[in-house]
């Protein structure tokens, strides 16, 4: 994977067919896009399950293929400003963000013009738009020259895809185009923004881009509304929060690998062993070989504790761990702070349970 080399013809089994970075194979998946069909794209948060944006009917396949209900709108990517404008109505703050952080892991929520369909937005007079920095969906996104609808390329609720081979595994046939990117940069899935309401921008997912530097740029504090907004939204109720501004993306279980995970410090893991229970263990940081050789089944996110290292390998860690059949992942918290406080809202969403309740 991550390789150039030329697309691979699907044989009568309708295997995926797989595209790399050649001018050849980037005009075929363009190609595919301008048609209608379904193409899994690299970015540098995750892998995305792209179609034209203006076109309801290949969209409505997305939201089948993912499974996803069809009140959890969709990120539209763009490769330019003027792009952004056709879909959205601008604003200041979006010029300012757009500038500061363009192309790059942030979503800005704006009101919505007429031309995108309802469908892509779950029927919210905002749409979600971002300018992605990866360099060969840039290439696509200027050749197919089409806004790119495109959520995370995983079946509803479950993990990222950080890599092509956690995509394939996920979908198998259904899905029939996939760009091969190789290894996402970020591993995270990008920071939502609302700027949609006067006076009150507001992020509803964290990501790579932190609150601080978007209050820096905005010259305002954002409002952080995660943990607020999972309290008071049930799964069944996503459209009924207070801003009247939901991001249903927010339901309380998601981003969860098919074995059980828990978040514990190291020193509260003895609590859940047990001799008939095949437990791995996710320290943050590289224990030490004293400690290496005591336990069996260890993994960590990072070397020296560098943060960019855990986000990159969070989610294709715990995709390899699910697929070794665990009886239960242990996880110890990230320091909080930067893309630590980002994993750690991860990982309390994909055990169900609130930040705070983490550690
Ligand atoms: O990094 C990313 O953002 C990746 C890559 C592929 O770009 N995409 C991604 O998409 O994570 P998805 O669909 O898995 O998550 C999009 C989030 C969801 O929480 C969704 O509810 C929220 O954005 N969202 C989309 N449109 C919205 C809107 N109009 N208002 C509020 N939230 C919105
Ligand atoms: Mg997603």
């Amino acid at each position: 994977m991550g390789s150039t080399g030329t697309a691979k013809k699907p044989n009568k089994n309708r295997v995926t067919r797989i595209y790399g970075s050649g001018a050849q194979d980037l005009a075929q998946a363009a190609d595919v896009l301008a048609r209608g069909g379904i193409l899994a794209v690299p970015t540098e948060t995750v892998y995305g399950l792209a179609a034209h944006a203006l076109d309801e009917k290949a969209c409505r396949r997305i939201f089948e293929i993912k499974g996803r209900p069809l009140i959890d709108p969709l990120i539209v990517h763009i490769h330019d400003l003027a792009g952004a404008n056709r879909l959205a109505h601008w604003n200041e703050w979006a010029d300012s963000l757009a500038k500061a952080f363009w192309p790059g892991p942030l979503t800005l929520v704006l009101p919505k013009k007429e031309i995108v369909p309802s469908l892509v937005t779950a029927g919210l007079d905002t749409v979600a738009v971002r300018m992605p920095h990866h360099p060969l969906l840039r290439k696509l996104l200027i050749m197919c020259n089409l806004p790119l609808a495109a959520p995370s390329a995983n079946p509803f609720g479950y993990l990222s895809p950080t890599r092509p081979e956690h995509v394939l595994k996920s979908f198998g046939q259904k899905l029939e185009h996939l760009l091969d990117g190789g290894p996402c940069q970020i591993g995270l899935e990008s920071t939502v923004v609302d700027l949609s309401q006067p006076h009150r921008p507001a992020v509803l997912r964290p990501g790579p881009v932190g609150p601080e530097d978007i209050s820096e740029i905005l010259g305002i504090e954002v409002l952080v509304e995660t943990e607020s907004r999972m309290a008071a939204t049930t799964d069944e109720k996503v459209h009924s929060d207070t801003r009247g501004k939901p991001s249903p993306g927010l339901l309380h279980k998601h981003y969860s690998p098919g074995t059980p995970l828990v978040v514990l410090p190291c020193q509260d893991w003895t609590s859940q062993e047990s001799p008939t229970k095949r437990i791995a263990k996710i320290a943050y940081r590289k224990p030490d070989q004293a400690e290496l050789s005591r336990s069996s089944d260890m993994f960590w996110l990072t070397e020296d504790g560098d943060e960019q290292q855990a986000a990159h390998g969070l989610y294709d860690l715990l995709h390899k761990l699910d697929s070794l059949k665990f009886d239960l992942i242990l996880i110890e918290p990230a320091p909080e702070g930067g893309l630590g406080t980002v994993i750690n809202e991860r990982l309390s969403r994909a055990t169900g349970l609130k930040p705070d309740t983490i550690g």
